[in-house]
């Protein structure tokens, strides 16, 4: 993989950021777009712009068959085994509430469980807090072991009959481990329930077999992966596809509409009321054509590289402490960290001096923070544009921290 010229892709490496070159660790938050992401949005409202499905005019039919298209891409992307299981959404968030709101409130009642763990994004955990409150189900949590790790076995003892829905991450964005999921599937569905994964740390960094890994729901966003904002996917498995009810009503989605009735459009009609983001997929299109250039396999082994050197540099600092398993064989490519009596706030104000952009506080993750017993944390993440010269900016800037914060 060739780094420096993955990198002439992103103008926004070029900028200066306190009169240093910008080191940009935040991938987890959003990563950056390489400029053909941003021009095939640009060629899409400069020459393709019209609303989909609705006229006969050439326009429309180029850019319906544009946002097809770009369907299409996911798919194959994923591996899933149809296009019309690929749900446009707004973003992870939008996919989790999608499931919450539809499937989860027609289905759970009082006496069944909606297990998760303790480590997931909140956006993965409030939706169904809301879902329990409405239908009486109750919330049980796989708890993290004593290593920071989670893993099949913690899972194990909380897999039981009761368990009518699971919801958890493929990849931490806090933890950066990565879940069996074909296995936790498994034994959730031998025992009735479904199961719901939040992919939304997993799609950027490593090739996907959708179909393979046994789950019903599986979500994630565009903007973590080169994308633009705003588009996201939800893939919903075939046997589940043909029962699930609509999560918004209106334009778009109908089949036929009576003073007092209306009938649905089939899917993924069915469940994309309004006018969507088409020009969000079309970037999104954009953009796993240029993962899929690069290869996905090179993508993970890239920031296997970056962050085992990372680990390895930051052991060497004493009063840096690991949030997650110290082993980096279980890792993706981000680590969460903090400093011995200095806030991780402080932190990442001393590495935006240099330069350095890293997330610090909670990321989303409120109830593993007290678990943890930290007010927050450091992350630094990685992705196909960052190189070990910019690990040792992020090394410099911690040492720079100690320095300075005692
Ligand atoms: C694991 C995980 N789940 C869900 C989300 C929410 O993603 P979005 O804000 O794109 O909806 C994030 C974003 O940081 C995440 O890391």
């Amino acid at each position: 993989m060739e780094v420096n010229k993955i990198r002439e892709d992103f103008p926004i490496l070029r900028k200066k950021v306190n009169n240093h070159d910008l080191v940009y660790l935040d991938n987890a938050a959003t990563s950056q777009k390489p400029a053909r992401v941003v021009k095939a949005i640009e060629d899409f409202y400069f020459n393709y712009n019209a609303n989909v499905h609705r006229g006969l005019h050439t326009l429309s039919e180029e850019a319906s068959e544009m946002y097809e298209n770009a369907r299409k891409r996911v798919a194959t992307f994923i591996n899933a085994g149809h296009e019309s299981e690929i749900i446009f959404t707004s973003g992870t968030t939008d996919s989790l509430n999608f499931v919450a709101q539809t499937w989860a409130r027609k289905n759970l009642k009082k006496g069944d469980v909606i297990l998760m763990t303790e480590a997931e994004h909140h956006s993965n955990l409030v939706p169904w807090q809301i879902v329990a409150e409405e239908t009486g189900a109750e919330i049980e949590y796989v708890e993290l072991g004593k290593d920071g790790d989670i893993t099949l076995e913690d899972f194990k003892s909380k897999i039981t009959p009761k368990v009518k829905l699971a919801a958890f991450f493929h990849c931490s964005n806090v933890l950066g481990i990565t879940l069996p999921v074909k296995e936790i599937s498994k034994l959730v569905k031998q025992n009735g329930g479904i199961v719901v994964v939040d992919g939304a740390q997993a799609v950027p960094h490593m090739s996907l077999n959708v179909q393979n890994l046994g789950c019903d729901f599986y979500a994630f966003s565009g903007h973590k992966m080169l994308g633009p904002m705003g588009i996201g996917v939800l893939w919903v498995s075939r046997e589940i596809l043909e029962s699930l009810d609509p999560y918004k009503y209106g334009g778009g989605m109908i089949d036929l509409v009576e003073m007092k009735s209306s009938t649905w459009a089939i899917s993924p009609e069915k469940f994309e009321a309004g006018t969507p983001n088409v020009a969000g997929a079309v970037g999104l299109a954009a953009a796993i054509d240029y993962l899929s250039e690069i290869g996905m396999d090179n993508v993970s082994s890239h920031e296997k590289e970056l962050l085992t050197y990372a680990v390895q540099k930051l052991k060497e600092i004493d009063r840096v402490k690991f949030v997650g398993p110290a082993d980096v064989s279980s890792r993706h490519g981000l680590i969460s960290f903090y400093l011995d009596g200095i806030h991780a706030h402080d932190v990442a104000s001393v590495l935006n001096s240099i330069g350095v952009a890293v997330r610090s506080g909670h990321h989303c993750a409120m109830p593993l923070h007290k678990k943890l017993d930290i007010p927050a944390s450091v992350r630094a993440s990685f992705y196909v544009y960052n190189t070990k010269v910019e690990v040792d900016k992020l090394i410099e800037g911690i040492r720079k921290s100690i320095e300075i914060l005692g």
